[in-house]
């Protein structure tokens, strides 16, 4: 039997509402063996813990969430807290966790149920069945080089400077990421950066280039100059697998790739540290896409599907549970063809319900599949 350590953040507002559907699928999985077996712990994060400790994140948990197999985050944040100091806002505990943990690979899927193929922004054709990985760099390039500055010029006008900065390291370890995730995918690699006009983009080419030969000739790699992904995306997305790309591009492209499975609640991510050179296990954060949605948090509307999936990923890339990763995914694609939808997503003729009717239908679904 393999124990699993997650650590639970649901942090604030609908945090909590869909961390308890992730607790659903967790006893679940619990109850029916099978080699597999996981121990939580949770712990407050966010405006949550500010409330609590007076920080957004305490130095206990953060130890706790280095130590864990797996970090399943909620969201943070609300308006309740818009006037604590600028270094405790409840967004600074997510920025802390990610820092500290070094999360340097940010996954974001785009994944189209078939039953979702008409609330998409493109066509049905275009994206049923559609999953793409972006795997975004998220701890360096332009949002982090120096110098960073606005200067007043001597004419009075000012000139403000970004630096787009990559080194062979930060490029090698996030290709590293892609490739071996397209050997648990559909073997493909496009690698979408500027080579023709950015020196960041030449160095990037080479490097991924490099790191590509020791998984040659199982995983294809292809170059894509970033304009042209984007182009690519909206004309004939499926024709990707696993997209490499920096830190800005993959802003962009991520969020362009969502757009064709629908909505914010529907949308995962994992953000990956490095692995472990003996033990091969990487520090890992699972969470939603959306925020804590202040707006509808604790009536019961909010969709937990994003935060489902998001443990199911955690399934798939921390705790070496494909199969299992893989039902979740079946489930899911399951009570949407049943005609389930949470406000969200309602479409005309669908059955409307709430967050916990959706976890526990997930469930139920669940229990047909195995
Ligand atoms: P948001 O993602 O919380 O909400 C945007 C809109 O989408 C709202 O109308 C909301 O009701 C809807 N929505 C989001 N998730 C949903 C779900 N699962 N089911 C149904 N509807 C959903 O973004 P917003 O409103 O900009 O931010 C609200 C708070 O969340 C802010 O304090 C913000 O800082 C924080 N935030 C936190 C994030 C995180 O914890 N990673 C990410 C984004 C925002
Ligand atoms: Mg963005």
């Amino acid at each position: 039997m393999t124990t699993h350590k997650l650590l639970l953040l649901p942090g604030d507002g609908i945090g909590l509402e869909t961390m308890t559907e992730v607790e659903r699928i967790i006893a679940f999985f619990n109850a029916q063996g099978g080699g597999h077996s996981f121990e939580t712990e949770s712990d407050l994060v966010g405006g949550a813990a500010y409330d609590a400790h007076g920080v957004a994140v305490t130095d206990a948990c953060v130890a706790t969430a280095k130590a864990a197999d797996a970090v399943i985050f909620g969201a943070v944040g609300g308006p309740k807290w818009a006037d604590a100091p600028y270094a405790q806002r409840p967004e600074a505990g997510l920025l802390r966790l990610r820092k500290d943990l070094d999360l340097f690979a940010n996954l974001r899927p785009a994944i189209c149920y078939p039953a979702l193929a008409d609330a998409s922004s493109l066509k049905r054709e275009l994206v049923e069945g559609l999953d793409i990985m972006i795997v975004r760099e998220l701890t360096g390039g332009v949002y982090f080089g120096e110098p960073k500055e606005i200067v007043t010029l001597e004419d009075g006008g000012k000139r403000a400077v970004d630096t787009q900065l990559y080194t062979t390291r930060e490029i090698a370890r996030i290709a590293k990421v892609a490739f071996d995730l397209a050997r648990k995918r559909g073997n493909k690699v496009h690698s979408a950066e500027k080579h023709n006009v950015m020196k960041t983009g030449v160095l990037w080419k080479e490097v991924v280039t490099e790191t590509h030969k020791t998984y040659a000739p199982d995983v294809e790699l292809h170059h894509i100059l970033a304009d042209n992904c984007a182009m690519q995306l909206v004309r004939n997305p499926k024709q990707f697998d696993v997209i490499v790309t920096d830190n800005l591009f993959g802003d962009v492209l991520s969020d362009e790739a969502a757009m064709a499975t629908g909505s914010l609640g529907m949308l995962p991510s994992a953000s990956l540290g490095a692995a472990d050179e003996k033990t091969g296990k990487r520090m890992a954060l699972y969470e939603p896409v959306h925020g804590s949605a202040p707006d509808i948090a604790g009536k019961g509307l909010a969709n937990p599907i994003a935060t489902i999936a998001s443990f199911g990923m955690a399934l798939r890339y921390s705790c070496g549970m494909s199969e299992q990763a893989d039902l979740i995914d079946n489930a899911i694609a399951g009570v949407l063809a049943d005609g389930l939808r949470t406000g969200d997503i309602m479409q005309p003729g669908m059955t409307e319900v709430g967050t916990s009717e959706m976890g526990a239908a997930i469930v139920k679904k669940l229990e047909t599949l195995v």
